[in-house]
């Protein structure tokens, strides 16, 4: 190949003895000729899969989960795999004619047999490509789906998944909300998958898992792909069916308007009552200085008409502490949809829709009190039954009677709360993942945490201004554990004007 060859070679003449001299490498032997082809295939795909991200970067499309995993995740090991075989099959040749005694020579890089190998490698490779497409496709669905999420891990992820069935979102999909749409998301969500898969499979991963859930993809990206802030407007009616601790366990009833609110037109801005935090003219950060998002001990507040810095009654001692964060749909919906009860609202549904029987006396205080003090177990309903016959005997001796006629269900029916909520094997008991979207405490007393966490009379602007703390801002109360409320007569049109 050097200059010096004589003229009469032409290009292609050389090109060809150069090519025979190496085909043996390449083409010889079945292993490396499948091996070489796949290698050119994927290296084929791969740079046409190129082209196409980057035309997608170009005019901002939104790239397709299901090429892209074949593209980026496929491929190479396609590609990989195939310079494999490529060596694999050489050495083995080598191996076997070196047993043989024979000296390589013969190429047979001409005649019908090579267009017979190549067709018959063309078409292995194609049906290799489609079931390993096919494959991918199915495995990436599978991963995707709730049953895998919940189920794989079984016992980390139960918890989730028994909150999430019983949920306004139970036909949501998991990926829905903690992976989202794109590419990017995905990749990263079946990498720190991977990892997660290992930490289970190795016994090393928290319990209960902590929360707030650190790289949580944003809202924006993804509750906002089914809920947009403009949609909401106005007010709502909620009212609450409760009982109280007394003998009776009389009815009361909670009612609210709640001032959810929204845009107040189409000027960005103009929003007001509680979505006002989302309005898109207005943000709200904050810093806080606990993993936990609690310690709220700045916040500001920019919205068109400008900026108001917020700091609590403490700050100077947390200066330059913790972390900022720009207030989204999590900050207070962060139970959407792994909501877990608490105790005295279980057995209030539970008597509210007949699952508990209000005629026993006492049971909405004690039923509340067996709750707290019971852990699930193999034969939970029993546990419960043992424990409120024990209570009765020795506190209600004259109604224990009553209790054991409807014992049975209602055993079962706290037994069902019980399994429901806590999960002694995550360590999940009452409240350990509290919702933000109140601000009562676990015992159902006014509290610190959600709203009151920034709307709590200590933090204050430099012009006097505090947080609202008025009731009324968020909702007017009509009834409040009011045991004989006479419905909405009386309430003006007033209490459901957005504030
Ligand atoms: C409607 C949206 C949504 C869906 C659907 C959803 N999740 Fe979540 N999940 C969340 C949010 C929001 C958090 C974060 C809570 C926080 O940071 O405080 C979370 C947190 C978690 C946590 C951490 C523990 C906890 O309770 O906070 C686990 C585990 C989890 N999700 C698993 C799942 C599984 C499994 C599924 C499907 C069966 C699922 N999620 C479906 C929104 C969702
Ligand atoms: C795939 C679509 C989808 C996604 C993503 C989604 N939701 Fe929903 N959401 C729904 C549906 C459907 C309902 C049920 C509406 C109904 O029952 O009237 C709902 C209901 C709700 C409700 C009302 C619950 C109630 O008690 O009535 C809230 C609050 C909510 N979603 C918040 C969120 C938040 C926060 C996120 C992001 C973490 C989110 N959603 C993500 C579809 C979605
Ligand atoms: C400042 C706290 C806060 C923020 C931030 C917030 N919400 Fe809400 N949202 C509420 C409250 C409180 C309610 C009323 C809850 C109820 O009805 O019990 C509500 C109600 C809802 C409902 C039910 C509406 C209805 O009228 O039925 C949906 C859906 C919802 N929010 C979605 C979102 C989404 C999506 C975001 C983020 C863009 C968001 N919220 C941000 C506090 C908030
Ligand atoms: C991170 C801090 C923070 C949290 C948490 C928070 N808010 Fe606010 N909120 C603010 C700030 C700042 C303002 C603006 C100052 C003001 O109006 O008092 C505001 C204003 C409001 C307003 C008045 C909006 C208007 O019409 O002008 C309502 C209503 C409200 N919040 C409800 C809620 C509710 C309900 C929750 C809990 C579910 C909540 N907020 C949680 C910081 C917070
Ligand atoms: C920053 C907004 C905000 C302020 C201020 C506020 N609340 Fe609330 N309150 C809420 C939200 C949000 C809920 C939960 C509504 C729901 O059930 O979805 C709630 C729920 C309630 C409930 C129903 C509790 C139940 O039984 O479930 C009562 C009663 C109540 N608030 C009373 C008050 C009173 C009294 C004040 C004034 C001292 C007050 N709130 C101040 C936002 C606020």
């Amino acid at each position: 190949m050097t200059t010096g060859d004589a003229p009469a070679r032409s290009f292609q003449q050389r090109f060809r003895a150069w090519y025979k001299k190496r085909l043996p490498i390449f083409w010889d032997n079945w292993v490396s000729a499948a091996g070489s082809m796949i290698a050119l295939v994927a290296v084929f795909l791969l740079v046409l899969m190129f082209f196409l991200y980057l035309y997608n970067m170009l005019v901002g499309r939104e790239s397709n989960p299901y090429v892209d995993l074949i593209g980026f995740m496929i491929l190479p090991v396609l590609l990989s795999g195939g310079l494999v075989l490529l060596v694999l099959g050489n050495l083995l040749r080598r191996a076997r004619e070196k047993r043989d005694g024979r000296v390589h020579t013969e190429t047979m890089f001409a005649g019908k047999d090579v267009v017979r190998r190549a067709v018959l490698v063309a078409g292995g490779t194609f049906v290799l490509l489609i079931g390993i497409g096919l494959f991918s496709y199915e495995a990436y669905h599978y991963t995707d789906s709730n049953q895998f999420c919940s189920y794989v891990c079984h016992e980390v992820m139960i918890p989730e998944a028994t909150a999430h069935a019983s949920s306004p979102h139970a036909n949501v999909k998991c990926v829905d909300c903690h992976i989202g749409p794109g590419a990017d998301w995905f990749v990263r969500a079946k990498l720190s998958g991977i990892r997660q898969v290992f930490a289970v499979l190795s016994d090393d991963f928290h319990r209960p898992i902590p929360t707030p859930v650190e790289n949580l993809r944003p809202a924006r990206e993804t509750c906002e792909v089914c809920h947009w802030p403009a949609k909401f407007h106005g007010s709502r009616l909620v009212t609450y069916q409760r009982y109280a601790g007394d003998r009776d366990n009389s009815a009361q009833t909670t009612a609210l308007v709640l001032h959810v609110g929204g845009p107040g037109g189409a000027a960005a801005g103009t929003a007001s009552g509680i979505h006002w935090h989302v309005d898109p003219g207005n943000e709200v950060r904050y810093r806080h200085v606990d993993r936990e998002r609690l310690e709220i001990v700045e916040v500001v507040q920019s919205t068109p008409a400008g900026e108001i810095r917020y700091l609590r009654d403490d700050a100077d001692q947390h200066e330059r502490q913790g972390s900022w964060r720009v207030m989204d749909c999590l900050d207070c919906h962060n139970r959407p949809t792994h909501i877990y009860d608490l105790p005295h609202r279980a057995v209030d549904l539970a008597l509210a829709t007949g699952k508990l029987d209000s005629a026993v006396p006492w049971l909405r205080r004690q039923a509340e009190r067996v709750l707290r003090e019971i852990e699930p177990d193999s034969d939970t309903a029993a546990l419960v039954a043992d424990r409120l016959r024990a209570i009765y005997a020795a506190e209600y001796p004259g109604d224990l009677a009553a209790l054991e006629a409807s014992l049975p269900a209602t055993a079962a029916a706290l037994a069902a709360i019980l399994e429901r909520n806590v999960w002694p094997r995550m360590r999940i008991t009452w409240n350990t993942y509290p919702s933000h979207l109140s601000h009562f405490d676990e015992f159902g007393e006014f509290g610190t945490g959600g709203c009151f966490r920034c709307h709590d009379g200590r933090h204050e602007a430099a012009t006097g201004a505090m947080i609202t703390t008025d009731c009324d801002a968020c909702h007017a109360v009509l009834a409040m554990e009011e045991r004989n409320w006479d419905g909405l007569q009386g309430i003006t049109a007033e209490a459901f004007l957005r504030r």
